[in-house]
């Protein structure tokens, strides 16, 4: 009888390892790749998503955030998650070359605010931007959030356009970003995110533009201290999922990542606003300049963006044009 307790009892803890066992083996593991630092909005939004979704699943996934192109360049990891070989990824208007009406996530100077943006954007954009995007592109669309408005760094203030025309400025290899700085009279040099530090470093560039989030997360104010508060283009990104990744999950699971992508989102709108005032202290502790650009200025840039949106209803050009522009046009002033 004894022998036969104490049997049982060994059973019982085997069986009970191999269920525990069980359960560390049935997490999935979800890689999200990113090309932004820790502490940028891009990668707060992914650590989110991870929170959520391991929360919403019961342990069921685990999330493994890669930030900061450690799985490559933006174009590399966008490939691989195409491919399946990544399972998620955060970008932008990268994927507008699968897609053109991806571009107008990040249409110059169609948002006046982070409070517009996030009314229109919810309120409709997001559906019309994503129309066909999945059959094209292998990826289905999450979310969108932004990392902040665009501003000019520099190493010279800026007080008119003619301050920055005879610059190199860098730019994304996009090419909504590569027409608004030809419509800007700009000198733009298209490269990744990941090369802007070693340009400036090796004088390739004399500055750019970026959110707040990256002037600072990059530390650019350092060799390029004259920041000029354009607010030109409102940067938007997005969790992206394999297609077939995501058709292969049970309906649960499907609700679990819509829900945990959203949640995420959600976070990132409420976070923005802060950094950015964040990222000035740090900018002016550092002895680096932030002003506001002259109304010429302005005036001369929201020009240059109205003539940039005609790529988007030109029908002559398939690369850049999308159908329902006007609609997305139209729903944004509607939010104003
Ligand atoms: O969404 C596109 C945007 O990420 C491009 O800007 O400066 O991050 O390469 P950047």
């Amino acid at each position: 009888m004894k022998r036969f307790v104490a049997l049982s009892l060994i059973m019982g803890l085997m069986l009970g390892a191999t269920a525990m066992v069980g359960t560390a083996q049935a997490a999935k593991t979800i890689k999200i790749a990113g090309m932004k630092a820790e502490g940028e909005p891009e990668t707060i939004g992914m650590h989110k998503f991870g929170e959520y979704l391991e929360k919403l699943s019961n342990g069921k996934y685990k999330v493994k955030v890669y930030p900061n192109s450690s799985l490559g360049k933006e174009d590399k990891y966008i490939a691989d998650t195409r491919r399946g070989t990544i399972e998620m990824c955060a970008t932008g208007t990268q994927v507008a070359a699968f897609h053109p009406a991806m571009a107008m996530m990040e249409t110059p100077m169609l948002y006046d605010s982070y409070e517009h943006a996030y009314k229109a954007i919810n309120g409709g954009i997001f559906e019309l931007l994503n129309e066909g995007f999945t059959e094209k592109s292998g990826l289905r669309t999450l979310n969108m959030f932004p990392l902040g408005f665009r501003h000019f760094y520099t190493k010279n203030p800026v007080k008119s356009i003619d301050d920055i025309k005879g610059l190199k400025l860098r730019v994304p290899n996009i090419t909504l970003y590569t027409t608004f700085a030809k419509e800007c009279g700009i000198n733009g040099q298209a490269m990744p995110f990941a090369e802007v530090m070693s340009s400036v470093d090796q004088g390739v560039i004399d500055g750019g533009d970026s959110p707040l989030s990256d002037i600072t997360s990059t530390k650019v104010y350092e060799k390029c201290p004259q920041i000029t508060l354009t607010g030109h283009i409102l940067v938007i990104h997005s969790l992206f999922i394999n297609e077939k990744l995501y058709q292969s999950l049970p309906d649960q699971d499907k609700a679990w990542f819509n829900e945990a992508a959203r949640l995420a989102a959600e976070d990132v709108w409420k976070l923005v606003q802060d950094m950015d005032k964040a990222a000035v202290k740090e900018i002016e502790d550092h002895g680096g300049t932030v002003s506001e650009p002259t109304q010429a200025m302005k005036d001369h840039m929201a020009a240059a963006a109205k003539r940039t949106w005609t790529m988007f209803t030109d029908s002559s050009n398939d690369k850049t044009y999308v159908p329902n522009a006007q609609a997305v046009f139209d729903k944004a002033a509607s939010f104003k």
